[in-house]
């Protein structure tokens, strides 16, 4: 298949030809039974942990091998990485290119070149089972993170953006229609999906549930008009597993090319919706072109190299893992400067909780992984601890006898939070969390702890926000370290002892109760989708989380001193360009995240008060500055408006905030965009 045997005579062989060209040339030898074979997976059941499509030995296809995940390869032992949500908080998309990379190296070496990530679904609520797999709830952050994933990863395999779209409830997926307005659906849901596109994201896989009634795998308005038509994404659409398609001729006609991982709604279905002029050959023609396209486009056509098996979990891998969840875990709260915890001085430091002894690393659904090795928090701690002794006491209910060892220690670690028990993939795993809260155990355990050592700190894990009310008031300290990957426990010790300085921030507000959230509703076949979500809605009523939106502490001090914007007038197509000079004032180096908001003032339709247009990580050295350039093209700031079926940019004065969160931003500059 790989040599040029033929060439002539065959043109599709021929590399030097323009894909484009390869691809008429593949389908016009192709019978009608042979395209509608490629339309879908080869059987039900993974091989060797592989999804095939078919290959086609008489033309030299050679398939797709598509494999999960989001956080690792889904396939016998490799890197697991820090959950996405936990990679979204590091707000460093060069990081997540990197890791896309790794993970894309390893589905090579593991014989696959399709993978089934990134998760770009917007995290609307917090109880939503699968919110560990998406970047968080703000749809600009959303889709720059996804973006630079699919850029990394499309080093070496083709990427396959999920799920499209409006997936973000696990319990009643298979059935629920969200009902949403067109301006909703183009502004929040969908504007991080096309932000893949535009970074040449090869496959998208469509969601389960319906979209105002419609299922999404037949769906003519996501699928053709916006997908293809608006955006010009020309590669794949692939079902999601099993239950995604309903109806044959609807999805084919909506573009819909290869139903997962097997025939059923397609195979000989489809074949007679053919003959009976449901579907026509020009539609069949049209799937079967983006198929080879992407095939012919990655090189998967004629022959990847082989990678390596040895790449898999490799020193570089593991070592990636651990600067992901260093960059993600978010301090919270530091009263008194409890943090860092100085090993000099401390004698005897107790762990306390049973997932201080458990490496907890997410959903064991379709984006689970299986490292070679895992590091728990007690182990981190133990390795970083030098003379300190660490005392473990590794159960969630201490006896009177364990509890006087905390109150002796020189202070309290607490680890707590969420595990697969608590949230994941629907029908395969828990599903949708039931509480926003810790367990009563968990509550009860802290409260204990706080109660017996006045120096605790609590390390939290988990998917997304957790309400805290009930105890946050009684520990001087806490870490969200959500589900930190197979490296996780070192990095938690590094900010327990100050080696990092944490620099996560939050890329989900964590409201003081469910009534500062939009409605969960996860057991009826229809739902509503507001306007307003996350920090959107929080600003919009003025409710005040405990923690916003971008909001994470640091062991120094950033001080926001300028913002200049290069103009105050703008054309509607022209680019804001701001600059914004922050300093370390404090006395540790340390990563500041950048934020810039926009709003836009009186406006014709409802707005946000404020949404994040850009953002930047920085490094800065104890007294160092820096002047960070941050650039919003002013197309991003139209509405769509529902009238005309169009977007709009608003020529009005619109507002732009810097700062470290969507609540503390103390620079303020105005433009405005001209006629
Ligand atoms: C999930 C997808 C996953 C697929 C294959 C489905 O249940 O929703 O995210 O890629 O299974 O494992």
């Amino acid at each position: 298949m790989s040599d040029d045997r033929g060439a002539g005579h065959e043109p599709y062989r021929d590399r030097s030809l323009p894909v484009e060209e390869r691809v008429e040339d593949l389908l016009q030898r192709m019978t009608l039974e042979e395209k509608i074979e490629q339309m879908a997976g080869l059987r039900m059941e993974a091989i060797d942990s592989l999804y095939h499509t078919p290959s086609n030995p008489r033309l030299g296809i050679p398939g797709y091998r598509m494999v999960d995940g989001p956080r690792g390869v889904r396939a016998g032992q490799a890197t697991a990485f820090p959950v996405a949500m936990a990679r979204g908080a590091t707000f460093d998309p060069d990081l997540e290119r990197r890791i896309g990379e790794a993970i894309g190296l390893e589905t090579r070496a593991k014989g696959g070149n399709v993978l089934l990530a990134p998760v770009v679904n917007l995290l609307r609520h917090p109880r939503w089972g699968r919110a560990q797999e998406t970047y968080g709830e703000d749809s600009h952050h959303l889709g720059v993170m996804g973006a630079a994933f699919v850029e990394g990863a499309q080093h070496h395999v083709v990427a396959s953006v999920k799920h499209y779209a409006v997936n973000s409830i696990e319990n009643n997926r298979f059935t629920v229609s969200v009902q949403l307005s067109e301006r909703t659906l183009r502004e929040v849901y969908l504007p991080h999906f096309a932000r893949t596109v535009r970074a040449g994201v090869g496959s998208v896989m469509s969601a389960y549930n319906r979209v105002n009634g419609t299922w999404c795998s037949e769906h003519p308005h996501l699928l053709r008009n916006i997908l293809r038509d608006e955006w010009g994404f020309d590669g794949f659409v692939e079902s999601d597993w099993i239950f995604a398609m309903h109806h044959t001729a609807a999805s084919a006609n909506a573009g819909l090319d290869i139903e997962m991982p097997a025939p059923r709604v397609y195979g000989e279905r489809l074949a007679a919706a053919v003959h009976a002029g449901e579907v026509s050959e020009a539609t069949i023609d049209a799937a079967v072109r983006r198929i080879l396209r992407i095939q012919l486009r990655f090189g998967i056509f004629d022959g990847l190299e082989p990678v390596d098996p040895s790449v898999v979990a490799c020193p570089e891998h593991v070592a990636l893992a651990r600067e992901a969840a260093a960059k993600s875990i978010v301090l919270l709260r530091n009263e008194g400067a409890l943090l860092p915890l100085d090993r000099a001085s401390s004698r005897r430091i107790a762990m306390v909780g049973a997932l201080a002894a458990t490496a907890n690393l997410g959903d064991r659904g379709s984006s689970y992984v299986s490292p070679p090795f895992a590091v728990t928090p007690l182990d981190g701690l133990r390795a970083a601890a030098g003379s300190v002794e660490i005392d473990a006491i590794a159960v969630d209910a201490p006896d009177a006898e364990a509890l006087a060892r905390v109150a002796s220690a020189d202070a309290a670690i607490v680890v707590v939070g969420l595990t697969a028990a608590d949230e994941g993939e629907g029908q395969i795993t828990a599903g949708d969390r039931t509480r926003l809260s810790l367990s009563d155990e968990h509550e009860r355990l802290v409260l204990a702890v706080a109660q017996a050592n006045p120096r605790t700190v609590v390390v939290l894990e988990g998917g997304s926000a957790i309400e805290v009310e009930r105890w946050v008031e009684r520990v001087p300290a806490v870490l969200m370290a959500w589900y930190p990957g197979m490296a996780g426990g070192h990095a938690i010790a590094d900010v327990l002892f100050g080696v990092v300085n944490p620099s996560g921030r939050l890329p989900v507000t964590f409201a003081r109760s469910e009534a500062q959230l939009p409605p969960f509703v996860n057991d009826r076949d229809e739902v509503e989708y507001g306007y307003l979500h996350g920090y959107r809605l929080a600003d919009a009523q003025g409710h005040e989380p405990r923690w916003p939106f971008g909001f994470g502490l640091s062991y120094t001090t950033f001080a926001y001193r300028r913002l200049e914007l290069d103009a105050d007038h703008l054309p509607a197509d022209g680019t804001l360009v701001a600059r914004v000079e922050v300093a370390n004032t404090g006395a540790r180096p340390g990563d500041e995240v950048v934020q810039l908001y926009v709003g836009c003032e009186r406006s014709r339709v409802e707005r946000a008060v404020r949404e994040l247009r850009a953002f930047r990580r920085v490094h800065l050295a104890p007294g160092e500055s820096a002047v960070v350039t941050l650039e919003v093209p002013v197309a991003e700031l139209a509405f769509w408006d529902e009238t005309v079926s169009a977007w709009a940019v608003e020529a009005t004065t619109y507002r732009v905030w810097a700062g470290s969160s969507s609540r503390d931003l103390p620079l303020e500059a105005r433009f405005t965009v001209v006629p």
